[in-house]
This record gives C-alpha cells, sequence and structure tokens, in this order.
C-alpha cells in the first residue's frame, strides 16, 4: 500500500504539544508555534488564519492589507495568492525594523507585489497610501486589524473601504476581557454588516465585517 510504513512524522516536529480549547461546544485543536511555514512564526491560531485563507479566496481578494506583519508568519499563508494570482497583492505595516524574519525579506525583494512597510501606520503618509491602494484596487480588499492598537485601526482603516470590502480585528474575546470589544465594533455602524458571524465573531473570536453601503 504506502511506502511511508514506519516513518513516524512527530519525529519531524520539535517541540510538539496539542492544546484544545473548547468553544461553543466545538473543539479547536492548537498545534505550538512552531509548526510554521519555514519557522516564520505567525501570532494567531490555526483557525483563524483558515479564515483569513477562505475570505481571501472565497471573495476573490486582490489586496491584502496586514496591520502589524510581526515577523510575517502570517504573509507565508498567502504566496500561493502572490505567486499564482498577478492581480493579488500584499501590503503589510510593522514598526519594529528587527522583527519581520530574513527570508520574509528575501521573497519581498522578489514580488513586488508583496509589499512590506517598516513604519508606523498611522503616519499620515500611510493613511494616504493605504487609502490609495484601497481605492484603486479592481476587486474585493481584505483588511486585518492585528497591531499595536486595534480599535483604532479598526475605527480609522475601515473608513477607506468601499462595498464589498472586508475588514477582521484579531484579540476579540467573547467575555469582552480582549483588546477589541463589542463598543468597538459597534463603531463601524450599519455600514457594515457582520461576515459569517456565527463562524468568525462568536467561534473563532475574530470578528469581521463586509461593507454594504
Ligand atoms: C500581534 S503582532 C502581529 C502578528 C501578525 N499579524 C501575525 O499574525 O503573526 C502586532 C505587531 O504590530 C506591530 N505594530 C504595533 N503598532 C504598530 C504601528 N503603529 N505600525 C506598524 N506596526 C505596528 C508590532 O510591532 C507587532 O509586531
Amino acid at each position: 500500500m504506502s511506502g511511508m510504513i514506519g516513518y513516524d512524522i512527530m519525529s519531524e516536529v520539535p517541540d510538539f504539544e496539542l492544546t484544545v480549547t473548547t468553544r461553543k461546544g466545538f473543539e479547536l485543536q492548537e498545534i505550538n508555534y512552531a509548526m510554521n511555514v519555514l519557522d516564520v512564526l505567525v501570532a494567531q491560531q490555526p483557525a483563524q488564519i483558515l479564515s483569513h485563507i477562505d475570505i481571501i479566496n472565497r471573495y476573490k481578494v486582490k489586496l491584502f492589507v496586514e496591520l502589524g506583519t510581526y515577523m510575517g508568519g502570517g504573509l507565508t499563508y498567502v504566496i500561493p495568492n502572490l505567486v499564482l494570482d498577478q492581480d493579488f497583492r500584499y501590503m503589510g505595516y510593522e514598526i519594529l525594523p528587527d522583527t519581520v524574519n530574513n527570508k520574509i525579506f528575501a521573497f519581498a525583494s522578489e514580488h513586488p507585489r508583496c509589499e512590506i512597510m517598516l513604519q508606523d501606520m498611522f503616519i499620515p503618509h500611510n493613511l494616504s497610501v493605504v487609502s490609495a491602494a484601497i481605492a484603486s484596487t479592481q476587486g474585493c480588499v481584505y483588511v486585518f486589524c492585528d497591531g499595536g492598537d486595534k480599535p483604532k485601526e479598526l475605527e480609522t482603516f475601515s473608513k477607506f473601504l468601499r462595498i464589498g470590502d472586508i475588514i477582521s480585528v484579531h484579540d476579540y474575546v467573547e467575555d469582552q476581557t480582549g483588546e477589541t470589544t463589542d463598543i468597538d465594533l459597534e463603531k463601524l455602524g450599519d455600514d457594515f454588516a457582520p461576515l459569517d458571524e456565527e463562524l468568525r465573531k462568536n467561534l473563532l473570536w475574530m470578528p469581521t465585517f463586509i461593507k454594504v453601503k
């Protein structure tokens, strides 16, 4: 049958640790941060990463803006889009210059549609850059608020979005102890509708909205 008999996959995985979180009767199984593309760490749970991939591919996103790139672990999951879709663009902001992994810089240096800005996302120039990039995108834009002030990012960058564009925010916890709370979400007003609320907000704790008017 298989030539893999005797192959011990666990011996390939250093520091393997499985944790199980139960939410709403679902078990979310999480593996520690050692499990990443090229060992570039990502500061999100696996189910949240899958949510980004799902949004990007289901809504045919052409511009993904990651506010807070950190090491670039989130970016690694959109490398297929950057390589295969000539209209797909990634823009990431990271304020700490030594944080982004060198492998990510090497990739970006060869892919002009992968832009990592080592700058404060909130300086007026960058707000203009992002706003202009969104306005000129042919197709859906997806903004992920994951920097140092997520409620402010949600409020600021949501204003640049067009009908059909999508925005998610991280560090939301159902009991309102996270950085992002329901009060922050309500500020979006009725120009935005929750996207898959039961899944993305209530289960993944990553509230997501689509601009509807
Ligand atoms: C939670 S981490 C991002 C995690 C990343 N999205 C991931 O999935 O791995 C937040 C990052 O935002 C960066 N950051 C905080 N404030 C910022 C700002 N004003 N402009 C750009 N980056 C910022 C921090 O240095 C930090 O690396």
